[in-house]
């Protein structure tokens, strides 16, 4: 049978590559690169990086295409679902052609691969149609880590929950009787079109790398700035990654 590994990489420093991620790269006869075009060149370099800088023995890369996906537009599901369906096309493909029986593929996932990716669900797929494949999960330090140890706060207050969502999401509102709010996945600056009232931003852009940006502060006093800077990131290096942690300030019990 063909065996996958799916590797969690961290956000952005190779030095968040765990000792178990280190050993199951290495166990990888083949590793999978996909290549998503120019504007994410920046994270095929860390990927390329991590593999010279950790791979001890002979190993072929493959460099996977990843299909365009159609404008969302009001069907947000419908268009998703059918851009998995192109990619696990893609991968069924290649891991026939690429992956002998018995041989490791790697996938390298950005951060964690159970939060926010769509590895795992498209190998769910691959294997629906009808490909035998056995598969591993290794963790990795997710952006949401990254940029709480950045700014070296807890993600909860004590005893209370975290929600982890998407700027799509967050659009609609702070989500009501929540505390602590991670928001991913924003690419509209959706942080500076909520009312601010009683919120504190945490905010971080490109964590890990040398570009990493940090502001933190009351929402009121900091969403246009944080947008600027935003806009201004974007615009120098041509692509942007950002999250931030939203709380309210009035629950200060811990
Ligand atoms: C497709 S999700 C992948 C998340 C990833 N699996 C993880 O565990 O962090 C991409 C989103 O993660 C966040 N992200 C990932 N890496 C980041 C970084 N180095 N700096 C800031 N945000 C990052 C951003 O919100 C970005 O829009």
């Amino acid at each position: 049978m063909r065996k996958l590994l799916i590797i969690g990489i961290g956000a952005g420093d190779p030095d968040q590559m765990t000792v178990q991620a280190i050993k199951a790269l290495n166990r990888a006869d083949v590793v999978f690169l996909p290549d998503k075009g120019e504007e994410k060149a920046a994270l095929r370099h860390l990927r390329e990086a991590i593999c010279a800088r950790f791979i001890e023995k002979p190993c072929r890369m493959v460099t996977v295409g990843t299909p365009e996906r159609a404008p969302a537009g009001t069907d947000y599901r419908g268009v998703v679902d059918d851009w998995h369906g192109r990619i696990a096309a893609n991968y069924d493909r290649l891991f026939r052609d690429e992956l002998a029986e018995g041989q490791y593929g790697a996938l390298l996932v950005w951060g964690d691969p159970a939060l926010y990716d769509s590895t795992l669900r498209i190998v769910e797929r691959v294997r629906a149609g009808g490909l035998a494949l056995e598969w591993e999960v290794i963790p990795g330090i997710s952006s949401v880590q990254a940029l709480a140890a950045r700014h070296r706060i807890a993600l909860n207050r004590i005893g209370e929950p975290v929600m982890i969502t998407t700027g799509r999401k967050l659009a609609a509102g702070f989500p009501a009787g929540q505390d602590s709010v991670v928001v991913m996945l924003d690419g509209e600056q959706t942080f500076a079109r909520i009312a601010p009232d009683d919120l504190d931003i945490y905010w971080g852009a490109y964590l890990g790398t040398p570009d990493e940006i940090l502001m933190a502060g009351p929402l009121a006093d900091l969403a246009g700035e944080i947008a600027a800077v935003r806009a201004e990131a974007r615009r120098k290096h041509g692509w942007i990654m950002d999250i931030y942690l939203l709380r309210r300030q009035a629950a200060r019990s811990g």
